[in-house]
């Protein structure tokens, strides 16, 4: 099935759903043990299994827009140093110099062409390739060509930026993302306005993640915000592969009665909204008033995760 067949689908189980008081179910209801948040033996072949085995974001497209741009960040016990090239492609480096593994850039982000290590001041390019190795000739070796940084395979699409933190992995991303980068990549994220960022700290990275999962909290989280103008506990759900899709009735949703069932499609954020999750660390919502992508980061162990929610908005904003 298409994609707009799917969603036609899923928001015609919507205006089914308000009218008959009902949401998506499943085959039987379901008890997750504590334990599954909360024991470390469990975290850690999450950690290993997933995390560092499959894609993950890294990084919006617009945090390095500029030739030079770089970006630093922690993930998963990895340090990271994300650079747009000079060609235009992002690259994701080991932010760790290859001589005796001193942190190689310490800001959290900045345009710069090389890198000089701290240390003893070797200095790479924006490519991560080792580019000089001082005071060579008393050093005794001239590294170039067999010292470069790692770097990790990764992909750029729609505005995102995802990674696999395993340097030797063969994983073809592009296939993993699948049917819901193509949905998100029609959104055109990269060229919406970046409107600025926030990180929230947390429990364990599932809690954070089952929060985008249900709207069941709507009424009493968010009486204010979601609840004014989206059902409480109203949801469809669809998946591709190990991604979902997440419909959420809104407070005129009933507008579309009168639309064509087959053009219901068209009408995202007019009575409807959706959250797209890309398994494991992304969550975006599209709303009327904000974008928001949040990019999970568990650890470092498995009470702990940290979710950095990102803003953007199709228009810029008036202030
Ligand atoms: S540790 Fe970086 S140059 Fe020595």
């Amino acid at each position: 099935m298409d994609r707009h067949a799917l969603y036609n689908q899923m928001v015609g189980r919507l205006l089914d759903h308000v009218e008959g008081g009902t949401t998506d179910y499943a085959a039987d209801t379901l008890r997750v043990p504590a334990a599954s948040y909360t024991d470390p033996q469990v975290w850690q072949r999450e950690m290993d299994g997933i995390f560092k085995s499959l894609p993950i974001l890294v990084a919006l497209s617009h945090e390095i827009p500029e030739s030079g741009d770089f970006k630093t960040l922690d993930m998963l016990g990895t340090p990271l140093l994300i650079c747009r090239q000079a060609d235009g492609s992002a690259k994701v480096l080991m932010n760790v110099c290859t001589h005796r593994g001193m942190t190689l850039e310490s800001r959290p982000c900045g345009n710069k062409k090389t890198f000089s290590c701290p240390y003893h001041a070797w200095t790479y390019g924006a490519d991560g390739k080792l580019r000089g190795v001082s005071d060579v000739v008393k050093f005794g070796e001239d590294c170039r060509g067999d010292r470069d940084l790692v770097s990790f395979p990764c992909h750029e699409e729609g505005g995102l930026i995802f990674a696999v933190l395993d340097a030797q992995s063969d994983c073809d991303i592009r296939a993993f993302l699948g049917e819901m980068m193509s949905d998100v990549a029609e959104k055109h994220f990269e060229d919406w306005h970046y409107v600025g960022q926030r990180v929230i700290h947390g429990a364990n990275w599932k809690v954070a993640l089952d929060g985008y999962l249900e709207g069941y909290h709507f009424q009493a989280a968010h009486p204010e915000t979601i609840a004014p103008r989206t059902y409480t506990n109203v949801m469809a759900y669809e998946a591709y592969g190990p991604h979902m899709l997440v419909g959420y009735a809104s407070k005129d949703i009933g507008q579309l009665r009168e639309v064509a069932a087959d053009e219901l499609w068209q009408h995202e954020n007019n009575g409807y909204d959706f959250i797209r999750l890309f398994f494991p660390n992304v969550s975006i919502f599209v709303a009327p008033e904000i974008t928001q992508i949040a990019q999970l980061i568990p650890g470092p162990g498995p009470h702990e995760n940290s979710t950095v929610l990102q803003f953007v908005h199709h228009t810029k904003p008036v202030d």
